[in-house]
């Protein structure tokens, strides 16, 4: 390696008036004359805060990744990233996910960074890393917060997605509200993420799978010292990648995401992996599309045991033989030949990883449920398509005709879905409008609509709902979600009323609604489509800006490949 080389000395390696002025600012945090002669400094990407409380354990997860940069001889410069804590930001913290990745890309690349950590851990806090990431395209790799450790309240192992059935209980009466609290802490007691297959669970699996993490990184509990020994480790291994030049797009090939793809499948990943995979797919430039993800998610049974689709979490995943242990078992499947980036291949990281516990990781040959992955169906309800997760669905309403019961907005389900005259029973499909990326701005978890109360006593417990929405990935049910075109675009939804017919057939990958073309330029004449008035600032330009739900709801203006890197000095 020639110290020219290193993109860092294109600030530090500078004599006269802009390398004093580069070194003397950086030398007020006691830092030796050597730091600046060579040594590749590692930018440290941390999405610690006090309002994410899934990363709020980073600042001393940051240290060890330090231990490992400056054993390994690099420089270490830890910098914050916006921080998207998912369960305080309102509306929702996808609204902001475009704009982290926009503080993480013009943080890298405007200062004097050779390769990056990004220390990722609540549901955005990934995306957004990766895709700013991806746009600058400098060696790097993730280290994940890693999961909590599952809750125990009652006798009983508890996770996130508990919270919808306690919901349900406490509507019916069934839990008091002092029983409620009291599940708050029994559930969040250690730090970490959601310790089930949702969002951010399903964010870290995908790194592994796409090969941009160290191998285990997906389920060490976040309590657990070998989460430390991971980081340190990460650290290590990013001074050696800057030297190889092993950069995000030599890791992130076409068939890394079809492996990433596949893996979702076999571990019941969340929904929200469709969205932010394809973005991040858009920044690195590979050709993604929709269709891919139901057609490399056949033939892949569910693998793992783990909530929501199962009954176990994250942490047994790990003590069942993690990540590599599942991915070996698919491994005909698989790309096995592609790098990652601890410089071997996947063949190489999952050889000899044995399964500890076949409850908790099954095999191919004796799946835990023959139903996996993302199905994605079309027709003339959602002509660019909707996704649903199967192993979160009811099997007896994968082929189901009902009539509408529809709710104009998020606003309009919640006045009146209690209501003892709203006119609904278990066969009808329930659909709400209003909440996709442009409607909703940032495209709400509000996907899996609860069901009415009335029903809810009758003993119902599922039934099909449409939107335009996302779900939480600790969510479930006979959910399609992310319709496209969005009702708020002009998409069909938004001509959907109380009483028209709409059949859902998972088989045949098909959602129609049984509307003529007569009546439905007749709706059009009689309530036209309005767009939506300018909003200032951030939201403003999130509505104009943001593209639809099959294409990844990334900003326009951020697809393609890597931004040129910053050379003037301006002193
Ligand atoms: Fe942060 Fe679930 S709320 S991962």
């Amino acid at each position: 390696m020639s110290e020219q080389k290193l993109r860092s000395q294109q600030w530090f390696g500078k004599t006269g008036k802009d390398g004093f002025i580069y070194r003397a600012w950086m030398k007020n945090q006691g830092i030796p004359d050597d730091y600046f002669q060579g040594k590749p400094v590692i930018g440290i990407c941390n999405t610690w805060s006090e309002l994410t409380p899934c990363n709020a354990h980073f600042r001393e997860l940051a240290e060890f990744v330090k231990k490992g940069v400056i054993e390994a001889g690099g420089f270490p410069v830890e910098f914050p990233v916006m921080s998207l804590g998912e369960t305080l930001i309102k509306p929702t913290a996808m609204l902001y996910r475009n704009l982290a990745s926009m503080d993480v890309e013009e943080s890298i690349r405007a200062n004097p960074i050779d390769g990056v950590v990004l220390m990722c851990g609540c549901d955005k806090t990934t995306p957004s890393l990766v895709m700013g990431a991806c746009s600058v395209d400098l060696p790097s790799l993730v280290i994940s917060g890693g999961p909590m450790m599952k809750g125990k309240f009652k006798g009983k192992e508890i996770g996130t997605s508990d919270v919808w059935r306690f919901a349900e209980a406490y509507k019916l009466g069934e839990l008091s509200q002092a029983e409620f609290i009291e599940a708050e802490a029994c559930m969040a007691r250690t730090p970490g993420h959601c310790a089930v297959m949702g969002t951010a669970s399903t964010m870290a699996t995908m790194v592994e799978a796409l090969g941009l993490s160290l191998p285990q990184n997906a389920a060490i509990p976040a309590a657990d010292v070998r989460r430390k020994v991971l980081a340190q480790h990460s650290g290590r291994r990013i001074v050696e990648m800057v030297k190889e030049d092993l950069k995000l797009s030599k890791v992130l090939t076409r068939e890394a995401f079809e492996n990433a793809i596949r893996v979702n499948a076999a571990t019941g990943g969340s929904t929200n992996f469709v969205i932010h995979l394809l973005a991040i797919a858009g920044r690195i430039g590979v050709e993604l599309d929709l269709n891919d993800f139901d057609k490399f998610s056949k033939q892949i049974p569910l693998l793992a045991n783990i909530q929501p689709s199962g009954v176990h979490f994250m942490e047994d995943l790990y003590y069942a033989g993690g990540l590599p242990a599942l991915m070996n078992q698919m491994k005909e499947f698989l790309h096995t030949g592609i790098i990652t980036v601890n410089g071997k291949t996947v063949g190489e990281n999952i050889a000899n990883t044995p399964i500890y516990d076949s409850n908790i990781i099954s095999t191919m040959e004796n799946p835990f449920k023959p139903d996996s992955g993302i199905a994605v169906v079309k027709g003339n309800l959602a002509p660019n398509g909707a996704v649903v997760k199967p192993s979160a669905a009811s099997p007896e309403l994968f082929k189901h005709r009902g009539k509408a019961v529809v709710f104009e907005n998020i606003e309009d389900y919640h006045a009146r879905i209690d209501h003892p005259d709203l006119d609904i029973d278990e066969n009808s499909v329930m659909v709400l409008k209003n909440v996709g990326p442009k409607g909703y701005p940032g495209m709400a978890e509000v996907g899996n609509m609860g069901i009415p109360k009335k029903l809810l006593e009758k003993g119902v417990k599922d039934m099909v709902r449409i939107s335009d929405g996302r779900m939480s990935g600790t969510g479930f049910g006979t959910v399609v979600l992310h319709v496209s075109p969005e009702s708020a675009a002009g998409g069909p939804l938004n001509w959907v009323q109380n009483g028209d017919y709409i059949a859902l057939d998972l088989d045949n990958r098909s959602i129609n609604w049984e509307v003529s073309e007569e009546e439905l330029e007749a709706r059009k004449l009689a309530q036209p489509f309005q767009v939506q008035a300018h909003i200032r600032g951030y939201v403003g330009l999130f509505i104009d800006r943001v593209s639809q739900a099959h294409e990844g709801a990334d900003f326009d203006f951020l697809k393609g490949g890597s931004g040129s890197i910053v050379t003037r000095d301006s002193h």
